[in-house]
């Protein structure tokens, strides 16, 4: 990676509104703490976590302009508030440079997620859900606390899906295939450690 943090600290801070500034730094200094919790690079998780959102604040002409280059998922489309996460990682390896497939395939699954995620994937994931600047703190404590249980990381996730499809629900809004398909897949690998 070519860019300095600090070159990216004030990138972000130009292009992104100051809440989103904030949840960037939450969610860059959360990854490093799950990323030493779970033995994977902590300095590449905390550079992920802090461009995650580059493209957040893009105006939608921008954003549309380089969705022409972008292949999305069935129901992608519908849902704007995920474009920013193909968007973002297009982003990151023009404006920054990123070449690494780990990183950008970190930022482009950031919101729906994707089946089998690796473990570093998972982590820029939960990061973006549970870091402690912008996450409300009734939201993140159930899902924080089950990392310390066996098998916490999919249990964790498993409980962002799960919230993330009731509220799609109470909001009537549609539900990607793939979110459904993804629940299921960490309803299975987790059910053996819940009582039934
Ligand atoms: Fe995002
Ligand atoms: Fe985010």
């Amino acid at each position: 990676m070519d860019c300095t943090i600090d070159y990216i600290k004030s990138w972000l801070k130009e292009h992104l509104n100051e809440e989103r500034y904030e949840h960037s730094l939450g969610t860059a200094d959360c990854a490093k703490m799950l990323a030493e919790k779970y033995g994977v690079d902590s300095e590449k998780a905390y550079f992920t976590g802090l461009i995650h959102d580059c493209a957040k604040c893009l105006d939608w002409e921008e954003t549309e302009k380089i969705l022409h280059y972008i292949q999305l998922e069935e129901g992608e489309f519908e849902n704007p508030k995920t474009h920013h996460a193909p968007v973002g990682a297009f982003l990151a390896a023009k404006e920054f440079g990123v070449e690494d497939s780990e990183v950008l395939s970190a930022i482009r699954w950031h919101t729906i997620g994707k089946l089998e995620m690796s473990l570093f994937e998972k982590i820029i994931f939960l990061a973006d859900k549970i870091e402690t600047r912008t996450r409300p703190v009734e939201y993140r404590e159930p899902i924080t606390k089950l990392l310390d249980e066996e098998n916490g990381l999919d249990k964790a996730l498993l409980l962002c899906y799960a919230n993330t499809i009731k509220s799609l629900v109470d909001r009537k809004l549609t539900i990607c295939t793939a979110t459904i398909d993804i629940y299921n897949e960490l309803l299975r690998k987790t059910s053996l450690y819940y009582a039934r």
